[in-house]
């Protein structure tokens, strides 16, 4: 095995916690709150929760624990550790290095049009604050003022530039003033907020039925494809694929233990899903809504809500709320790996290299922020630029970025030669330790890269 380099005075986490704070708050964002309910309503309510949580395991999870891996071991975000770890694979080492190059890039375009909805859900919040949400008397007006809110160019340009200010504020102040700090902060906050929606929704005549429904066991909506839809939602939700959890897990400190670092970033973005979902389901059965999919959900349908039932305000106050932090701390993750990048490979101060890249992140979500109303027309077969951006990186370029980092952990560093480092200087126990690289072997090697093939697979046939 050979030694490697280390770097003289990187950043790092205060603590195991910092990591563990940080990942959760990458991991826990939009897509929790706002596609996890209404993916587990269409598919099958119970028997998709259960599929989900078995590619969490097979998957997920396994991934996850491959891409902190090798950014602890090389210490280097996706393009050095790639290139420090290979020195004896196959493929050149320019081969790893264009491909950790992919894997910060794509986290760059994640950033630029994530960006985009969550400064939509600045607007919200605002709106909410100032009791709008009271003069929507019907699904259908709210719908329109969603579609004329981004109907407008200024509205949503502004709110993407206040929202990509927030994060390069956050981000310059560095790992532990900045990222862990926020993290620690706004998470726990996130849960008090989020328990406080759930509890209003289930308190409401009707709610509890949306929590049923949420659990209900119904099979006819289960397919082939829920499989697919379970296992590309673990994927993106849990931010791997795009190198934030490479950068992460280079500031993780060789002293911990990296499946236990890990499990606690899986089971709190289940758990916040999960607690999402009944929050969610819960108002829109007091509402008496459907549970509409996409922008509609929470745009359109939960704000007609929040105006009607009592309380209201305060409730869309915290879901907005709750809503921007998630969205913050997994914007921070997705622009963290092109900044590391920067300062590891080039040599450039953090201030730099944040301002630099947020601004050139903003700039390329322009063309995102105005696919709903000035370029509105430019659809190519039907789909405006933020749909086929968000195609192209969420369904292609993320399980690309996840295999790769999968089959290196798996056949060109090797599980023999990289196992080793998964503990740090922790020894587990000899039972412990056997069954768990048994089975993570197994699922690196084999398991994963051939559910993610099918997740590409079925990405390039729809
Ligand atoms: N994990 C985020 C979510 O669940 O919404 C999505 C995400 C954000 C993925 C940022 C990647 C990323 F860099």
């Amino acid at each position: 095995m050979e030694p490697l380099e280390r770097q003289a005075q990187r950043e790092s986490w205060r603590s195991r916690i910092g990591f563990i704070f940080a990942g959760i708050g990458s991991a826990v964002g939009l897509v929790n709150i706002w596609r996890f309910p209404y993916i587990v309503a269409e598919n099958g309510g119970a028997a998709f929760i259960v599929v989900y949580l078995l590619c969490l395991g097979l998957v997920g999870f396994p991934v996850l624990v491959s891409e902190t891996l090798i950014g602890r071991t090389a210490r280097r975000g996706p393009v050095g550790a790639l290139c420090s770890l290979a020195t004896s694979a196959p493929c050149p080492q320019r081969f790893w290095r264009k491909t950790g190059l992919g894997i910060v890039i794509t986290g760059f375009i994640v950033s630029s049009f994530y960006s985009v909805v969550a400064g939509w859900m600045i607007g919200y919040l605002i709106e909410a604050i100032s009791g709008q949400f009271a003069s929507l008397n019907s699904f259908e007006v709210a719908a329109d003022q969603f579609k004329s809110h981004i109907g407008s160019a200024s509205w949503c340009l502004g709110y993407h530039f206040a929202f990509m200010a927030l994060a390069i504020f956050v981000l310059s102040r560095g790992v532990r003033q900045g990222i862990e700090s926020l993290n620690k902060f706004l998470m726990p906050l996130l849960v008090l907020l989020l328990l406080f929606v759930m509890g209003r929704g289930l308190s409401l005549p009707g709610g509890k039925a949306g929590m049923i429904d949420f659990f209900s066991l119904d099979f006819t909506g289960f397919t082939a494809w829920t499989f697919l839809t379970a296992l590309g939602h673990a994927f993106f939700t849990l931010s791997l694929g795009q190198g934030t959890m490479i950068t992460y897990g280079s500031y993780l400190s060789d002293r911990d233990n990296i499946p236990n670092s890990c499990f606690p970033i899986v089971f709190f973005d289940t758990l916040v899903s999960l607690l999402a979902g009944i929050a969610v389901l819960s108002i829109l059965f007091a509402g008496g809504e459907a549970s509409n999919q996409g922008f509609a959900l929470l745009f359109s349908t939960l704000p007609t809500v929040f105006g009607e039932i009592p309380g209201g305000q305060w409730v869309g106050i915290a879901f907005f709320l709750l809503v921007l932090f998630a969205a913050l701390t997994s914007q921070i993750s997705a622009i963290e790996p092109i900044v590391n990048y920067l300062m590891d490979e080039k040599k450039w101060n953090r201030r730099s290299a944040v301002l630099c890249v947020g601004g050139a992140a903003f700039l390329v979500g322009v063309p995102s922020a105005l696919a709903f109303n000035a370029l509105r027309g430019m659809t190519v077969r039907g789909w405006n630029f933020f749909e086929w951006i968000s195609f192209i990186t969420m369904d292609l370029f993320i399980p690309l970025g996840g295999l790769a980092a999968i089959l290196y952990v798996g056949w060109v560093w090797g599980t023999k030669r990289a196992f080793p480092y998964l503990y740090g200087e922790q020894i587990p126990t000899f039972r412990k330790g056997v069954l768990l690289r048994r089975y993570l072997s197994l699922c690196i090697r084999f398991v994963a890269p051939l559910a993610i093939l099918l997740i590409l697979l079925s990405a390039l046939i729809i």
